[in-house]
């Protein structure tokens, strides 16, 4: 869940360490620091609590503009072992030894014990007890940085990527990793090791992926890859970086949350274009699929994702179950891996992801295809470890999602899932081509009613401020409407803190109606023409106990005007489509409470991007 970056070139180390650190902050922002070399060859570190821009001038103070730097490694942290102060900010250091680390080392007790470190450690963290273990195995090593990183990988059980600098090897960076992502890339300006793409944007448009069987290092001359066990040198696989450096930006907007949902009819465009042809029917040519029998010799899907993502699976799985007709389950991935989950060669595996390293996630794909599984993921980031797991990844293009809750990636997964489980019930000949042709046809239209919701955003603002003032708010809906929900009050919850929960309207009263009380906001999702009598006396229910209704209702369906404080129409739309405007108004809702709240949007508390801890 850290962001680690480490460079060696010509640039301003500290200028490139810094900024990467601020692109790669959403990964984990409690402290951070960085350790550089200067001119003279003399290592400083400099760590702080709290966010990079409180660790800028820290550095500024130390590193005067006549003092230069070449090299160097930063990380910034998610809290794990080891409570947010600046004793557990990386780097750390021990004896010649200096290391970030992102990820879990499991036995750090044993370690501690075994190498007696009890009264050298300065931090709580396992990171320092590894560094106390690599710098032992250095001096035994006769100070050979590759024979030392072998050994230590091991000793150590856990996950990890780890960034390392000597002190007797000014210039050079090693790495290593096991799960936790790292990727690695060289230009002109010099060589980078990052957690992610987004911060080796601004220098370079190839990059290799760091393999689980490698030690990098990086210098001022390139990147050189060894074999963990011959530590003979490797070659590197270069891929290519599809996005662009605005799109890592604010581009104008004030957080990039509301950029990202502005993103959204672009990024849905994109997604689905590359697999609907003019004819309007569905192919994964381009993914790779040609022969569609990983489609038919299956009799079970099983979606298996964590949070936004996997409501965009439960959206899917409901509106298709019915039209596949075989089972199509869902799974919290952090479940699915301790579960009996009656896997075998005819079940298909969809793992949902935008990051591609959820570890939850990752785990059940390795679960999966160990139990025969047939295993696609939908992943947004190119070349992260699930995308490269699964048999086969579809990517949805949405381009960097920087803002730690998910907006573009939750609408731009539904409309995959929906291309992608419209054309298994075509090959399986549930439906057939008029039925494609319409379904692609809805999705496109969708893309102009996102735009036009986007102009007016007025009334949202409104609602906004009623909910800011509460302590507690609920979503209700039923059927499809209430898979909304669950992600509408993921949304609200965190980025405004407000304690939300989404119930199916028809559950209400066996419990939780106990707790509408007078102004309580509830937010009434009716979409849903077929539920939507039964859902509308729901809303009834909770106005009759004094709740502060806010209905979203799609225009055409007939209501007691009565019911509502205040009535978000929704222009006339395909029930099944009515998950993209639904989205959108409930991310700006979420936004709106936030900012009125002046809450840190972008880096909610205790929040990080990408889960890579179990
Ligand atoms: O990168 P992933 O899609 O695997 O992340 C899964 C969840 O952590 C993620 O969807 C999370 O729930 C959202 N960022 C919340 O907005």
């Amino acid at each position: 869940m850290c962001g680690i970056i480490g460079y060696s070139g010509i640039l301003d180390a500290k200028d490139v360490l810094l900024d990467g650190l601020t692109s790669l902050e959403y990964r984990g922002y409690d402290s951070c620091g960085i350790c550089i070399f200067d001119e003279n060859n003399k290592f400083h570190i400099i760590k702080n609590i709290g966010k990079v821009e409180s660790l800028r001038p820290l550095v500024n103070k130390e590193f005067p503009p006549t003092l230069s730097s070449h090299s160097g490694m930063g990380h910034t942290r998610w809290a794990t072992h080891g409570g947010v102060s600046s004793e557990n900010a990386h780097p750390h250091k021990a004896g010649k030894v200096f290391l970030i680390h992102n990820g879990i080392i499991e036995n750090y007790s044993e370690l501690k014990s075994q190498y007696k470190l009890d009264n050298k450690l300065q931090s709580e963290t396992d990171t320092e007890i590894v560094a106390y273990v690599l710098d032992y195995l250095y001096n035994k090593q006769n100070f050979d940085p590759l024979k030392s990183i072998r050994e230590l990988t091991q000793l150590i059980v856990g996950t990890y990527s780890f960034l390392i600098c000597f002190e007797d090897k000014p210039g050079s960076i090693y790495a290593v990793r096991k799960v936790s992502p790292l990727v690695c890339a060289t230009s002109l300006s010099g060589s980078f090791l990052a957690s992610d793409l987004t911060a080796l944007i601004p220098y370079t448009k190839t990059f290799s992926v760091v393999d689980e069987n490698t030690i990098i290092e990086i210098n001022p001359t390139g990147i050189i890859s060894y074999d963990l066990n011959t530590l003979q040198k490797t070659e590197l696989k270069q891929e290519t970086i599809t996005w662009d450096i605005d799109s890592a930006k604010k581009g104008g907007f004030e957080h990039f949350m509301m950029k990202e949902i502005h993103e959204q009819p672009t990024a849905i465009d994109n997604t689905i274009r590359p697999r609907i042809t003019n004819d309007g029917l569905i192919n994964f040519f381009d993914d790779g699929i040609e022969d569609n029998s990983i489609f038919k010799n299956i009799n079970k899907i099983q979606i298996v994702a964590c949070g936004t993502a996997l409501h965009a699976g439960t959206v899917g799985a409901r509106l298709f179950q019915s039209k596949i007709l075989i089972p199509i389950e869902t799974y919290i991935a952090s479940e699915y891996r301790y579960q009996n989950t009656l896997v075998d060669d005819k079940t298909l595996v969809i793992i949902i992801s935008q990051s591609g390293e959820t570890v939850d996630s990752l785990s059940s794909l390795k679960k999966a295809k160990a139990e025969n599984a047939k295993t696609i993921s939908i992943v947004n980031v190119k070349g992260s470890s699930i995308a490269r797991e699964s048999d086969c990844v579809l990517y949805t293009h949405a381009g960097p999602e920087i803002a730690v809750a998910s907006t573009k990636a939750y609408t731009v997964q539904v409309a995959l899932i929906y291309l992608l489980f419209c054309h298994i019930a075509f090959v399986r000949d549930r439906v057939d081509e008029s039925f494609v042709k319409k379904f692609t046809k809805n999705l496109y239209d969708t893309i102009p009613i996102l735009q036009n919701l986007l102009q007016n955003k007025n009334q949202i603002k409104q609602v906004a401020k009623y909910i800011s003032k509460s302590n507690d708010a609920f979503y209700i809906g039923r059927s499809l409407d209430y898979v909304f929900s669950l992600e509408g009050a993921l949304k609200l919850k965190e980025v405004s803190y407000i304690h939300t929960e989404a119930y199916a309207a028809g559950e209400l009263k066996h419990g939780t109606i106990a707790l509408i009380e007078d102004g309580t906001p509830v937010i009434c999702v009716c979409t849903q023409k077929d539920v939507s009598k039964k859902f509308l006396s729901n809303v009834e229910e909770v106005k009759a106990r004094n709740a502060f209704v806010i209905l979203i209702i799609t225009e055409g369906i007939e209501y007691n005007k009565s019911i509502s404080d205040i009535c978000i129409t929704i222009p006339k739309i395909n029930d099944d489509f009515s998950v993209f405007p639904v989205a959108v108004i409930t991310q700006l809702i979420a936004y709106y409470v936030a900012y009125a709240k002046k809450l840190d949007i972008d880096k909610p508390r205790n929040l990080a991007k990408s889960v890579t801890v179990e």
